[in-house]
């Protein structure tokens, strides 16, 4: 296989919101991230994946763009974004931009010239149809609840919106809609950023027939087999990589809704014709139910096995895995996948590392789950300030599918704003985020879980997580070997193999909190074995083991 950077680095994501403000506005800026460098540094992390900081109205936190070359003000300037780019190359990071274009802001000038008249040069920039019966062009749900489809008054038609009605979809149908989107990746290239990860590219190419989708428990249709994996887009994608992407040394991942292991092998083939690498959905639908993502069930670790491990062999050497538990969509995984009770936090979190980062693909961390941070007590609906969260709210209570208390319960587990919380600095007032008032509440338990008191103390998961980085640096099978899943049907323990050449290692990780029995596989022999990495103080194998509560071990076959 070949050996490329983006191959063998760990990416480390920035929702630059919560992550430090340098001047007391309550919201986190670029500032903020450069004074962080050396933290980032330290924990040894190769890439930056920074969530989105252009010019926005901020109706979903950036991901809504007015100027894909113009900074939010909120976060510092075009300077500043300069200053973070050349302090994160100074220490050998690298900066991946978000890359937003499947939809632009209403506030976008495209928009603003779109929506005046039906024979404006930018019309057809977007999707506009005219309505059917008095009704919308289709029955489509947005992602964030009700129709995908906005009625505009001075044209009488509907413009597409997959999101919120100020994300409306760009139309790549239109080739000058893609030259622009290209010129706009190749502006930033001879920037010198490093690359893209590219917000629901899955979705840029739409089914021309505009079909009804099948209705789902909330009366709207289901748009995805019409707009994920769309009819144009590996077409669209490999356009880019031949106008753009191949032109530079870029990190390229694609969020990929919908995306099978067949299409994944498309987009993120090992010819390098599209892109890198793909997020894929699958482990983090496991416990999607009735009414989407609201629910409080628990993934069932078979499932979740089988699941991983699919895209673990099947894209083996034809294509390569991004690997992750969390971003800034999820909840915290050690209250989702772990434990976060005082007891088990740590160590669950410490499993949770393992069991991820020995794994085949490039590994992600999201902000503060280096420290195991956890999901955050939200007291009410006003604390939440998520559009997703707020709108599902009112769609599912106020169409009787949930009691209040439940789905208020449902958002505490699995709401966007569980990642959102500020990252917790230190135990001074709202974790040394801000010495203003944060945007969104801080999660009260700052006073133990923050990254001071994790670098002071050498168990910490801070320091768990760059043990597990130094390895990927020093044990190349950790990058380029192959898996192999062991106990397919065990219900507690996630144990797998690694093999390279000769080279074998061994992952064992309890998912639970109970001792469990764990006895060596066929060919691994306790003398044989060198212990890498252990998150109970471990030191040797023996042939027949007792597993603690959320143990983690990684041995070398010797
Ligand atoms: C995926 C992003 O990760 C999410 O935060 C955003 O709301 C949607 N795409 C729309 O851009």
């Amino acid at each position: 296989m070949e050996k490329t950077w983006w191959k063998e680095s760990v990416v480390y994501q920035i929702y630059p919101r919560s992550y430090r403000d340098s001047n007391g506005d309550g919201i986190g800026d670029l500032n903020g991230i450069t004074e962080k460098m050396d933290y980032l540094k330290e924990l040894g992390i190769d890439v930056i994946w920074l969530s989105p900081v252009y010019e926005s109205p901020n109706d979903d936190n950036g991901y809504d763009i007015s100027n894909y070359k113009g900074i939010m003000q909120e976060f510092g300037t075009m300077e500043d974004f300069d200053r973070m780019l050349a302090a994160a190359h100074e220490r050998g990071i690298r900066i991946v931009m978000d890359l937003v274009v499947n939809h632009t802001s209403d506030e976008h000038p495209w928009f603003v010239e779109s929506r005046k008249s039906a024979d404006n040069p930018y019309r057809d920039y977007y999707i506009w149809k005219d309505g059917k019966n008095g009704k919308t062009p289709n029955n489509w749900s947005s992602c964030f609840s009700g129709s995908a489809w906005e009625y505009d008054d001075t044209t009488g038609m509907y413009y597409l919106h997959i999101f919120s009605r100020k994300q409306p979809d760009l139309n790549w149908e239109n080739e000058q809609v893609r030259r622009e989107v290209f010129d706009m990746m190749d502006w930033w290239c001879q920037k010198g950023i490093d690359g893209f990860r590219m917000d629901v590219i899955s979705m840029i190419s739409k089914d021309q027939a505009y079909p009804d989708g099948a209705v789902k428990e909330n009366g709207y249709g289901d748009y995805s087999p019409y707009v994920c994996n769309g009819p144009r887009v590996h077409e669209y994608l490999r356009e880019m990589n031949r106008n753009v992407l191949s032109k530079y040394d870029l990190l390229t991942v694609g969020e990929c809704a919908g995306v099978t292991v067949e299409e994944a092998k498309k987009y993120a083939g090992l010819d390098g014709a599209e892109l890198n690498m793909v997020f894929q959905f699958e482990h983090m639908n496991l416990d999607g139910g009735e009414t989407f993502k609201w629910n409080d069930q628990k993934i069932d670790l078979r499932e979740l096995k089988q699941t991983l491990s699919k895209w673990q062999n099947e894209l083996y050497g034809k294509a390569w895995n991004s690997l992750y538990w969390c971003n800034h969509d999820q909840p915290r995984i050690v209250s989702r996948l772990g434990n976060d009770s005082d007891a088990y936090r740590e160590t669950s979190a410490k499993m949770l590392a393992t069991c991820l980062h020995m794994m085949q693909g490039t590994p992600y961390i999201y902000q503060g789950e280096e420290l195991g941070m956890t999901n955050a007590p939200f007291p009410s609906l006003q604390d939440f300030r998520d559009i997703e969260s707020i709108n599902a709210y009112h769609e599912y209570t106020e169409n009787g599918l949930v009691a209040p208390d439940d789905m208020m319960r449902y958002l505490r587990y699995k709401s966007r704003d569980n990642a959102r919380t500020p990252m917790q600095w230190d135990d001074s007032a709202n974790a040394g985020f801000s010495t203003g008032t944060p945007w969104i509440m801080v999660n009260p338990n700052y006073t133990r879980i923050n990254v001071q008191e994790q670098q002071s103390r050498e168990d910490s998961v801070f320091h768990y997580y760059q043990k597990l980085i130094r390895l990927r640096k020093a044990y190349r099978i950790i990058v380029y070997g192959s898996y192999e899943l062991l106990l397919p049907e065990d219900p507690d323990l996630y144990v797998y193999t690694r093999n390279l050449d000769e080279e074998k290692l061994l992952v064992i990780c309890n998912f639970t909190a109970e001792a469990k029995d764990f006895c060596l596989p066929n060919g691994w022999e306790a003398d044989r074995m060198k212990l890498l990495i252990s998150n109970c103080g471990r030191s040797e194998a023996e042939s027949a083991m007792k597993l603690m509560p959320y143990e983690a071990a990684v041995y070398q076959m010797i």
